[in-house]
């Protein structure tokens, strides 16, 4: 089959996560050996297709890229279709510059790796007219239509060790320890984290939490003479009385809270048991660094594969992995949507099962 795309762009835009690299280089590679096209390197995501900073990737741009954690070609959350700033030279709006970069680079497609917010737009590109593939990449495996997220693995194997560090310190000194985990509004990593790292209760978005719960939890401990908790925090999570709030009122009441809720959860605790509590913050550690050989192997299978969707112009899908089969997903029913933990999930009985306290 005569292969039409003959030169393609490829962008990385949203938060950085381990294994982008890795994409970018089997994408590369697939695309040049088996099918002979040329790649382009778009910098800083979709600002860099507005400016048009962007050049054709040579072979030593994608050699040594495997084990490299980041984003070679660098990463930003711009927004096209938000962003109604004109440009004063060329007067293009940021989706017409778009397409005036496109089409003056000659790309016959995009390659767009990147989470939500990144497919969303890639969507709408997509809707535009022009030839987009989606790659599904964040630490927070919140992407609807695949199974797994590259840099999921790597951010969860940093987070567990963590929460398997913090045991002895709280132990030492009879503490509570809260561990604040990442994970946007969703809670796969303070779940997996919590379980793997034997957390004793585990708060996330998807199970509003009562404090008196964990509360309890910590109590019971205790009377059976274990004179520590560690507590994992999903940066999502939220109370009961807050699930209730509307999503602005939700969003000034967390404002005004100045700090994250691992603090506040440790605060709550504090006041209740009259225990001493610290936090650790996991933060940024969780996205970077070197991916774990989970996500080399997983970024690499979905970078060749999308190789051959540009080959096989699949455009307008995400290149998802389903039951470990790549899959095709359209990427307007992945657009603007956020894969939680569904409320059936069978890790959420195991928890149960073991004791872990979900905060209900
Ligand atoms: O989406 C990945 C992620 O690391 C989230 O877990 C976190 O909430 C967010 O990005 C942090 O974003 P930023 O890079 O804008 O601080």
């Amino acid at each position: 089959m005569e292969c039409r795309v003959k030169r393609f762009g490829v962008l990385t835009s949203g938060g950085d996560a381990p294994g982008l690299n890795a994409a970018i280089r089997a994408l590369c590679r697939t695309a040049k050996c088996k099918y002979g096209m040329e790649a382009v390197g778009i910098f800083n995501g979709y600002r860099g297709l507005i400016n048009g900073d962007m050049r054709i990737l040579s072979e030593p741009d994608i050699s040594g890229l495997i084990a490299q954690g980041g984003t070679i070609l660098g990463t930003s959350r711009e927004k096209p279709f938000k962003n109604p700033t004109v440009n004063e030279a060329t007067g293009l709006l940021p989706v017409e510059a778009i397409k005036e970069n496109y089409k003056k680079w000659n790309l016959d497609a995009l390659v767009c790796i990147g989470g939500n917010g990144t497919n969303t737009t890639a969507s709408l590109l997509f809707q535009s007219g022009l030839n987009v593939i989606g790659l599904p990449k964040t630490i927070d495996n919140d992407i609807e239509g695949s199974d797994v997220t590259f840099g999921f693995y790597t951010a969860l194997d940093v987070a567990t060790d963590a929460v398997d560090r913090i045991h002895s310190t709280a132990c030492s000194h009879s503490r509570i320890m809260v561990v604040e985990v990442m994970g946007h509004k969703v809670g796969w990593l303070g779940l997996y984290s919590g379980i793997s790292g034997g957390a004793d209760a585990v708060l996330i978005p998807e199970i509003p939490y009562d404090i008196n719960s964990v509360v309890e939890k910590i109590k019971e401990r205790r009377n059976s003479g274990k004179n520590f908790s560690v507590i994992v925090v999903a940066e999502g999570a939220k109370s009961k009385a807050e699930a209730l709030l509307d999503k602005k009122a939700f969003k000034k009441a967390r404002a005004s809270m100045h700090t994250s809720i691992g603090f506040r959860v440790a605060k709550e605790i504090e006041e209740a048991t009259g225990l001493e509590c610290r936090v650790t913050v996991v933060g940024y550690l969780q996205r970077s660094g070197t991916p774990s050989s989970y996500d080399r192997l997983f970024s690499t299978y979905i970078g060749s594969a999308a190789a051959d969707f540009l080959a096989e112009e699949k455009f307008g899908n995400l290149v998802a992995v389903q039951n470990g089969i790549i899959t095709a997903v359209p990427l307007d029913s992945v657009a603007g949507k956020t894969k939680g933990i569904p409320l059936d999930h069978p890790m959420l009985k195991t928890a149960r099962d073991m004791g872990i306290c979900l905060g209900e």
